[in-house]
């Protein structure tokens, strides 16, 4: 039995203000991380699904960045407005956020 359907990582790793690649703390991902966990909970998905604090995800430049698995999907620019489409539409629904997603193409321009 799998533990959890869905893993959602998102990081919180902070810099010092001014460093080059900035970092998603300093754009809320802990406030995005906390409505996460409530909106889970709140809709009874907390059995199935887990949101945790990741550290640096190497995608600075494209924060806040999230991660979920097992599909491994790469969200990136997420603000707390982004939270509930990616809690309705990917999450409950199976079917990711196109309009949030970080692609390949978009990696390998940072
Ligand atoms: S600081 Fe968030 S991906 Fe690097």
């Amino acid at each position: 039995m799998k533990r959890f359907e869905k893993h959602i990582f998102i990081c919180e790793n902070r810099r010092p203000e001014g460093h080059p690649r900035g970092c998603c703390a300093e754009k809320n991902s802990t406030e995005i991380k906390e409505l996460l966990k409530k909106r889970i909970k709140e809709l009874g998905l907390n059995t199935s699904v887990r949101a945790n604090t990741a550290g640096c995800l190497d995608a600075c430049e494209h924060g806040v960045t999230i991660v979920i698995y097992p599909e491994q999907i790469w969200y990136g620019k997420i603000t707390i407005d982004d939270v509930e489409e990616i809690i309705q539409q990917h999450i409950i629904n199976n079917s990711p956020v196109e309009r949030l997603k970080i692609t390949d193409e978009k990696f390998n321009r940072h």
